[in-house]
């Protein structure tokens, strides 16, 4: 692992964040980064809970290393989205396409 914050606070080992791409970072591009060394993204814009929840399983499946998912904010299940990836162990969030210091998100 290189000396830097990022990498210690994702726990990667390089400072490179895999962005999260709708229809294209499913688990299957995510995975092929996973032993790359860098933070992989979940795209999951496009997919339902039970795809999430498959997407997550795969991911869990071919790696160990870390991976984050992304949380477009548009989306009214955003906070769905976060409790469904939590429960299956995710703990690294990226938000996109909305402010989540806006009140619409506070407390969900
Ligand atoms: C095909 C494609 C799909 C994308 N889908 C998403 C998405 O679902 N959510 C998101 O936050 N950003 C999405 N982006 C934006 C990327 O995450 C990223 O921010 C953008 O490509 C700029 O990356 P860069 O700053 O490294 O150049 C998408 C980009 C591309 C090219």
């Amino acid at each position: 692992m290189l000396a830097n914050k990022l990498c210690q606070l994702l726990n990667i080992q390089y400072p490179v964040i895999q962005a999260g791409m709708v229809w294209v970072s499913d688990w299957h591009l995510s995975s092929a980064c996973s032993n790359s060394g860098i933070l992989r993204t979940l795209g999951l814009w496009s997919m339902g809970h039970e795809e999430i929840e498959l997407n997550i399983g795969k991911m869990n499946e071919h790696t160990k290393n870390p991976f984050a998912v992304n949380i477009p904010l548009l989306r009214p299940d955003a906070a769905d989205i976060v409790r469904i990836s939590h429960a299956a162990g995710v703990s690294i969030f990226i938000t996109s396409a909305g402010n989540a210091s806006c009140g619409r998100y506070r407390g969900q």
